[in-house]
């Protein structure tokens, strides 16, 4: 075990972790150091209480940020090995991450390491190029490799869905509370955290495989699409429901992600569907069963984008010890 991490390195590592997805870019993450250990915390002020009732989607985005820690840790040469829910008496503690040795670079993570910066959630159409099915694979490994599995749809489950996202979309258009919640995160013209209209692609013209997270508020600025009519859709599930099964997702999501990235593919999410338990449960039906965790569109870009910002690293940082 290595003493402690240089400034650099914490400066580096944490730059990495708040570059993870996070739902409407809440970034609900803190960080502390203690020699070589980095811990991250859930921050409840930094809670979607009407949209993420349970908090799965805050632990997913912790989860991705625990990955992209991992992959820094990588290319910096440190072994990194990581628990969830490490100490009983601090629950806020989601994940523990240990740092050893700094040697040469880990090759197999070291290597994501340059789509970190890269990878954007892409909510504009795609092409109608497929997913090669040697990228698929690699997508599905790694999923496994972090615990979780990845479901492909066929077509006429993906015609199923389309009722449900509607209807999800509906239901959150006579929500208030959850009206008001997107309202504080999302549009306008945003840095350091939410989604700025920049980031919410254009305005579908008709029902389409994207959330569009305006939910209402448009700005008259917005352009308008026609989107892919079959895209592909992936389910990610696990095998467990609980706090800790969520922050696992959450790592293999970005795993999937960071992969994703390295083929140029980009991705959106239709959380919407996992939202309200009555959709999620047929999400868990159609995938025999396991628990869905995130719904993906993939694809490649047919447009160029704007991106979410971030607050600074430092910002999340609470303690170094
Ligand atoms: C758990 C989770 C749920 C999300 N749900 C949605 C969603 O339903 N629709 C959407 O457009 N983006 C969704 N996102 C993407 C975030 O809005 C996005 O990660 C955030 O704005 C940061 O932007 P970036 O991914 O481009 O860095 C979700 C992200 C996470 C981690």
């Amino acid at each position: 075990m290595i003493a402690e991490l240089t400034e650099d390195e914490v400066g580096i590592l944490l730059t990495a972790a708040v570059h993870a997805p996070s739902m409407h870019n809440t970034q609900p993450w803190r960080f502390e150091v203690h020699g070589p250990v980095v811990d991250v915390l859930l921050d409840e002020e930094r809670g979607l209480p009407f949209e993420d009732v349970s908090g799965r989607a805050a632990h997913l985005g912790i989860g991705a940020a625990v990955f992209n820690l991992r992959v820094a840790a990588a290319m910096l040469g440190h072994e990194a090995r990581f628990a969830t829910s490490p100490d009983p008496a601090r629950p806020e503690i989601k994940a523990r991450v240990y740092l050893d040795r700094r040697g040469t670079p880990v090759p197999e993570l070291s290597c994501l390491y340059g789509e970190v910066a890269q990878r954007h959630t892409y909510r504009g159409p795609l092409l109608d190029h497929p997913v090669h099915p040697t990228v698929r694979r690699e997508l599905d490994e790694a999923a496994r490799i972090e615990g979780a599995e990845l479901h492909w749809l066929e077509p006429p489950d993906i015609s199923g869905l389309r009722v449900l996202l509607h209807q999800a979309d509906a239901e959150d258009g006579y929500d208030e509370n959850r009206r008001q919640e997107r309202e504080t995160w999302i549009g306008g013209d945003r840095s350091g955290d939410g989604v700025p209209e920049r980031a919410l692609g254009p305005q579908p013209v008709r029902q389409s495989f994207v959330r569009d997270l305006s939910a209402g508020f448009d700005s008259t600025h917005r352009s308008q699409a026609v989107y892919e009519t079959a895209p592909a859709i992936v389910v990610l599930s696990t095998h467990d429901e609980d706090a800790d099964a969520w922050t696992r997702a959450g790592l293999a999501l970005q795993r999937v992600l960071l992969v994703a990235t390295s083929y140029n593919l980009k991705a959106s999410f239709l959380d919407q569907l996992l939202e309200r338990p009555a959709p999620r449960a047929q999400v868990r039906e159609l995938i025999g069963g396991r628990w869905p965790q995130m719904v993906l569109r993939i694809g490649y870009p047919a447009q160029t984008d704007g991106h979410a910002g971030r607050r600074d690293w430092h910002e999340s940082f609470d303690r170094w010890f």
